[in-house]
């Protein structure tokens, strides 16, 4: 594991563009797995400022969607994605996948994006992380194997992103995930996490021991993973604090 600990949000976010942006302008034809949330905002910022990169041959695999949400919903994850990236690049609208909140058959579903992502394997999969250590919408107890799958959210998780919403009882009780067993498949992983609130689950991904109660905890089996925080995040860190 590669354990950055930077000053800001903002030095967070640069030194994750270190890591991608150099990737996509040496591999034209990268394949990216994105997330959503206001962790990467800073880091999609940097990438659609910077004119010299071009996404024309990269293809984008997201971790999730809010199930019963269809792509034109302002709170669903596909809005998120071309209001804060896709719009930005040259990126092609067919090379973004993202799974279909308002699918008629949840399973088939499942199944389709399990196709795709054994088809696009990923050069890199960009990660935030919940408070109660989720990834993606993976809440504890997952398990390491799952692939993708409907979950109900964690009460802690609802009220985490409500503050996107206008009313709690709006947030989406269920969502279509990405499942731990693919995440991990990505060549390189890179977590971001900044603010206080992440701090406990930071600790327990760096200090513990793998555990399905912490989701997160999955990563840390994985060869070439980047955990990129602010110094909130790492407040609770032993070896750093
Ligand atoms: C949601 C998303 C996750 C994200 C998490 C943290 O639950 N499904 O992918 O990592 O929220 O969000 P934020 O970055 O806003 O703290």
């Amino acid at each position: 594991m590669k354990l950055i600990v930077t000053e800001t949000y903002e030095a967070m976010s640069r030194a994750a563009y270190g890591v991608i942006g150099s990737l996509v302008s040496k591999k034209k034809d990268a394949v990216l797995g994105l997330a959503t949330g206001s962790t990467p905002l800073g880091l999609y910022r940097l990438m659609a400022e910077d004119r010299t990169v071009s996404y024309r041959d990269v293809k984008t695999v997201n971790l999730d969607e809010y199930a019963g949400l269809s792509a034109a919903h302002s709170q669903s994850y596909a809005y998120f994605m071309r209001e804060n990236l896709f719009r930005y690049l040259d990126i092609l609208p067919q090379n973004t996948h993202i799974p279909n909140g308002v699918a008629p058959d949840p399973a088939e579903e499942c199944a389709r994006y399990d196709g795709l992502l054994d088809r696009l394997p990923r050069d890199l999969q960009l990660l935030g992380i919940g408070s109660n250590g989720h990834i993606a919408f993976n809440e504890p107890g997952t398990p390491f194997d799952a692939r993708t799958h409907i979950v109900t959210l964690a009460e802690s998780t609802v009220r985490d992103n409500s503050r996107l919403f206008d009313r709690i009882e709006d947030v989406p009780k269920q969502a279509f995930t990405m499942g731990l067993a693919d995440i991990v498949r990505a060549k390189t992983v890179v977590l971001l996490a900044n603010g206080r609130n992440k701090a406990e689950a930071v600790r327990r991904l760096i200090e513990e021991d793998a555990d399905p109660a912490l989701p997160a905890s999955a990563l840390k089996q994985h060869e070439d993973l980047y955990v990129i925080l602010d110094r909130e995040a790492a407040s609770l860190l032993h070896e750093t604090a």
